[in-house]
């Protein structure tokens, strides 16, 4: 049997490299899945890559910023499958490089409005839904970014501190009703937002600064997004029925060493 069959699982952010490579991995496994992204067109075309049909995955252009919209895809799911078994609570964004005295305000409230804001809402309208039902798995994405600090990045380290924060407490307050809440922290991964950062960091040698990124990891190399979605797999399954309030660094070593 397919470890996911009859399972409803909502990912936002599934427009993006790590949100659909979970997607795939997810349906892959039998589950049925609420697709969420800013962008409608990407998640439609996930949806005809993936070739889903329309009896096991609802679409829905979201801004997780916005209370409404969030409120509405999670009555969404509720209306159409029933139940949240899980959620990957993974759209983000990486802001710019620049020294705290250069950082842009406009982008720091951005990416707090995004990866703080919207992680906290998308947790507030399914915890919900999950103690109700009794059971449930959340996992958050940080981000090996919310363990250390790097330079020039004032805005997103200290935003993704924050969905590690927000794990710990969601994490105590969920596990007396049955619900998981633990979060992945990966390292540098090779989806477009990499590419961005690489573009802010060095523009005149995006070449050199993913090569320098990727020989910062002890295993040499960027992440794939496959790799990132392996272990969001394993704590969204019953497999880490004994799981929650972890962190789970997915970086090549990267943090620990
Ligand atoms: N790629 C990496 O190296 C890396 C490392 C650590 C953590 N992460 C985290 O992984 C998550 C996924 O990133 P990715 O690498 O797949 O990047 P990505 O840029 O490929 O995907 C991000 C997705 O989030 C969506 N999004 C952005 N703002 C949104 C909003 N307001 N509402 C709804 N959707 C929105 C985008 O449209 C995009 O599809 C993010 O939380 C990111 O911070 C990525």
């Amino acid at each position: 049997m397919r470890k996911f069959e009859g399972k409803v699982i909502v990912i936002t952010g599934a427009a993006g490299g790590i949100g659909k490579a979970t997607a795939k991995k997810l349906a892959e496994q039998g589950a049925k899945l609420t697709l969420v992204d800013l962008n409608l067109n990407a998640v439609q075309q996930v949806i005809s890559d993936l070739g889903l049909d329309d009896s096991s995955v609802v679409a829905l252009q979201a801004n997780v910023a916005k209370e409404e919209e969030v409120k509405a895809y999670v009555d969404a799911t509720v209306e159409k499958f029933g139940k949240i078994d899980g959620f990957f609570n993974n759209a983000g964004v990486e802001g710019t490089t620049a020294n705290v005295e250069d950082y842009p305000t406009e982008t720091f409230e951005l990416v707090f409005n995004v990866n703080v804001k919207g992680a906290f809402l998308g947790l507030k309208y399914v915890v919900p839904v999950m103690k109700k039902q009794g059971f449930g798995s959340i996992v958050n994405t940080a981000s090996g970014a919310g363990l250390i600090g790097s330079p020039g990045f004032v805005g997103y380290n200290s935003s993704k501190h924050a969905v590690i924060g927000m794990t710990k407490v969601v994490a105590l307050e969920a596990a007396p009703f049955g619900v998981r809440v633990n979060a992945v922290a990966p390292g540098v991964i090779n989806t477009k937002m990499m590419r961005n950062i690489e573009k802010n960091t060095v523009p005149e040698d995006t070449e050199g600064a993913r090569k320098a990124f990727g020989a910062a990891v002890p295993l040499g190399r960027y992440g794939e997004a496959e790799e990132v979605a392996n272990v969001a797999l394993f704590l969204l399954s019953d497999d880490a029925s004994y799981v929650s309030q972890s962190i789970y660094t997915v970086d090549g070593g990267q943090i620990s060493q």
